[in-house]
């Protein structure tokens, strides 16, 4: 055989083996008989989403409405990888709370000897993960919150008075949250005082060498992404954060017997001592799993408060008379008379649901109770966090700012799981308590002595960033901001 055929056969050999690759992969809800979104050729149901020319959340949302009410769950795709959706907010509860045990990993990919950050609760699974949560609840405790709340309104008090008196400005929203955002996780989760313009720079770029068709490799093929050594972080951000941990955790261990200020502190002082390493992770979690999330959400809520100044002015006036109740000072207790700005979040929350969805890994066989159907060990769910919000039997009009959804009697009239923007049981947010708080203090400071209105520059209808799996703004949110005094 001449070279040319050699080449024309290994061409044509390797073509039909990666052919009838994608055809088996994409067969199999076919062959279990489930009813499933009919995919396409090498991109199953995300045809557009890892191009960018659509969200995540258009997806799922479109197999989420095509199917809901036929069957509790529905098979997809992403790309050649199977997933569950789950439809039926009953199987929700079983998946996220009654049966957990049968759903504790996420199945993401981490590779902790050669990525220690990736060794945090986000990426975990298995035994690693059971074992750092048990340690971990005991630090994300409320009464450790209450006690790290001075540092938090301390960093709230600064920021406010930062944004100026004014009497009209333009300002890039997003970066004035984010602003707050970093300094907070810089002071309380790697116990950063004084300059942060490094911190702030590496919290930016830790996805810089991201790819997601590099990811979605190290998800199919975690061992030959382990083989190979494959990183999903910058390294110069995440040697910052290691080392950046390791001075602080030198410093804090010569001062001995100091006051709490900072999760460092907690996590070096649980019971079954993590080591510095684990620590690191940890720190980084908050950057991690915290940073956008939050960022998002204040930036959202900020947007929508400005297209609708009545809503605005009735929280204003609601931050406005609780400070004065209480001589300007803000403490656990007292905000949680900020009954209708919760109402805001929670709204904002739901509409802009920064995780759109969740994730689950069967590891063990789960039988449907009264049904015929079956999850198999090993099988990916995912849940449609934000299709569910903007389900409009569940929440009539969906696309309707409306923070009455979230008065106490109708939220009683919903039924449960029907709210998810931190997940639930076990793997639900653990730092869901500090986050809330983080942005309800947020939303004092930023509210209390300023208004907000629409400019030229803000862009209506806002529109989803297309290449981010988090439901984040396409471009920064800019809004006028006029100084209030009172
Ligand atoms: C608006 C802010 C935030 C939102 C909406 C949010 C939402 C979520 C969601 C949806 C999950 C997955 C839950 C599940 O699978 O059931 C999660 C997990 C997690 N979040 Fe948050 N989060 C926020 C802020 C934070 C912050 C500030 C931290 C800082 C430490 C944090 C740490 C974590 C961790 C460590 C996990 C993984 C927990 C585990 O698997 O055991 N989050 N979060």
């Amino acid at each position: 055989m001449d070279l040319l055929h050699r080449v024309l056969f290994t061409a044509f050999g390797t073509l039909t083996l990666f052919y009838v690759v994608v055809k088996i992969s994409l067969g199999y809800w076919k062959r279990r008989g489930i009813l499933h979104e009919k995919p396409k050729f090498l991109w199953g149901n995300i045809k557009g989403v890892v191009g960018g020319k659509r969200h995540v959340l258009d997806a799922l949302q479109t197999i989420y409405d095509t199917h809901k009410g036929q069957a509790p769950f529905v098979g997809c795709y992403a790309l050649l990888k199977p997933f569950v959706m789950v439809l039926d907010l009953e199987l929700v509860h079983n998946i996220l709370v009654s049966d957990e045990g049968y759903f504790t990993s996420r199945g993401l990919y981490n590779n902790v000897s050669n990525e220690p950050l990736s060794g945090n609760l986000l990426q975990l699974d298995g035994h690693k993960w059971r074992s750092l949560h048990a340690k971990s609840v005991t630090v994300f405790t409320s009464s450790n919150l209450h006690k790290l709340m001075p540092r938090l309104l301390q960093v709230s008090n600064i920021f406010g008075s930062r944004i100026g008196e004014q009497k009209l400005q333009q300002l890039n929203v997003s970066q004035l949250v984010d602003s707050y955002n970093i300094e907070v996780i810089g002071l309380l989760g790697f116990g950063l005082t004084g300059d942060q313009v490094e911190f702030r720079k590496m919290s930016r770029s830790y996805w810089n060498n991201f790819s997601l068709w590099r990811a979605y490799l190290a998800l199919e093929l975690p061992l030959l992404a382990r083989l190979v050594q494959y990183t999903s972080y910058d390294e110069l951000a995440t040697n910052y954060f290691y080392n950046l941990v390791h001075a602080q955790l030198y410093q804090q261990r010569l001062r001995d017997r100091q006051p709490l200020q900072n999760f460092l502190q907690l996590f070096s002082a649980v019971d079954d001592a993590l080591s510095d390493a684990q620590i690191a992770a940890q720190a980084f979690g908050f950057i991690l799993a915290g940073l956008e999330p939050l960022n998002a959400t204040l930036s959202f809520c900020l947007y929508e408060l400005a297209l609708q100044p009545d809503l605005q002015d009735r929280v204003r006036s609601e931050i406005q008379q609780l400070l004065h109740q209480h001589d300007g000072q803000l403490t656990a207790d007292s905000l949680k008379q900020l009954k209708y700005t919760k109402q805001v979040l929670n709204e904002t929350l739901r509409l802009h649901t920064p995780y759109p969805f969740l994730l689950r890994r069967a590891t063990k066989e789960f039988e449907l109770a009264k049904s015929v159907f079956v999850i198999a060990r090993g099988n990916n769910l995912i849940i449609p966090v934000a299709a569910i919000h903007r389900d409009p039997s569940i929440y009539p009009d969906p696309l309707r700012f409306d923070p009455d959804r979230f008065e106490a009697a109708a939220v009683k009239a919903r039924p449960a799981m029907s709210f998810l923007p931190f997940g639930q049981g076990l793997r639900g947010c653990i730092a869901m308590q500090l986050a809330e708080q983080q942005l309800l203090i947020g939303l004092v400071a930023l509210l209390q002595h300023h208004k907000y209105a629409p400019c030229a520059e803000t862009q209506i209808p806002l529109q989803y960033d297309n290449r981010k799996l988090l439901l984040m703004p396409k471009t920064d949110i800019q809004l006028s901001v006029e100084y209030v005094d009172t």
